[in-house]
C-alpha cells in the first residue's frame, strides 16, 4: 500500500481525480494518509472531508513567516512518513528542508510542457496567460519529481494539449486539467507498483 499525502492550495480537481481512481478500483494500492491545505479556504479541504480522509492547514496567515510555516510542514510529513508527497495545486515552493529529506518522493503536476513556462512565477492561471500571449498552438501537463529547483525534476510524464483559436486562459486552463487529471493518478499508479 503506497501511502500519499497530498498538498494543496484552492480547488483541488487534481486531489478529486486521486480519490476518484482510488474509488473505482485504477488506484487499487494508494491510501490517502492526510490532505493538508496552505490556505484554509481551499476548496480541496471540504473535497478530503466529505471522503472523511483527515485535513490540516497550515495557512502562511498562522506563521510568523514562511520559514515557521515550512518548519511546521517538515515537522508533519516527519511525523506522517509518507510514501509519497503530492503536489496537487499546491501553490508554494518547497524549501530544501523538506526536499532533502524526501528525495524522489516528492511529485508535482505542472499545467504546461516543462521545461517551457514553469520556474517561478509560474504557475495557476499565469502559466495558460503566458502560454496564450506568446502564441503557442501547444500545451500540455507534466507530473515531475521535486527536487531543490523549481520545476527542475525529472519529468515523470508528459503530455500535450492543443491551444484552440479563441481560447482564454480559462477554457485552457479546463482542458489541460482534463489531461492533468488523467496522468496524475496514471503516475501515482505506476510509483504504487515500484513499492514492494
Ligand atoms: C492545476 O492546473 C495545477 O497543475 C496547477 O494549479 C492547478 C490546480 O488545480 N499547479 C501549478 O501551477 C503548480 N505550479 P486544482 O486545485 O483544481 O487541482
Amino acid at each position: 500500500m503506497l501511502r500519499i499525502a497530498v498538498l494543496v492550495s484552492g480547488g483541488g480537481s487534481n486531489l478529486q481525480a486521486i480519490l476518484d481512481a482510488i474509488d473505482s478500483g485504477k488506484l487499487d494500492s494508494v491510501r490517502v494518509e492526510l490532505v493538508i491545505s496552505s490556505n484554509r479556504e481551499a476548496y480541496a479541504l471540504k473535497r478530503a472531508e466529505s471522503r472523511g480522509i483527515p485535513t490540516m492547514v497550515i495557512d502562511a496567515h498562522d506563521w510568523p513567516g514562511p520559514r515557521e510555516r515550512d518548519d511546521k510542514l517538515l515537522e508533519v510529513l516527519n511525523e506522517l512518513n509518507p510514501d509519497l508527497i503530492v503536489l496537487a495545486g499546491y501553490m508554494k515552493i518547497l524549501p530544501e528542508s523538506i526536499v532533502g529529506r524526501f528525495p524522489r518522493k516528492i511529485i508535482n503536476i505542472h499545467p504546461s510542457l516543462i521545461p517551457q513556462f514553469c520556474g517561478e512565477g509560474f504557475y495557476g492561471m499565469r502559466v495558460h496567460r503566458a502560454v496564450l500571449e506568446a502564441g503557442e498552438t501547444t500545451s500540455g501537463a507534466t507530473v515531475h519529481y521535486v527536487d531543490e529547483g523549481v520545476d527542475t525534476g525529472e519529468v515523470l510524464l508528459q503530455e500535450q494539449v492543443p491551444v484552440l483559436k479563441g481560447d482564454t486562459p480559462e477554457s485552457l486552463a479546463a482542458r489541460v486539467l482534463e489531461t492533468e487529471h488523467r496522468i496524475l493518478p496514471e503516475v501515482i499508479n505506476r510509483l504504487s507498483r515500484e513499492v514492494k
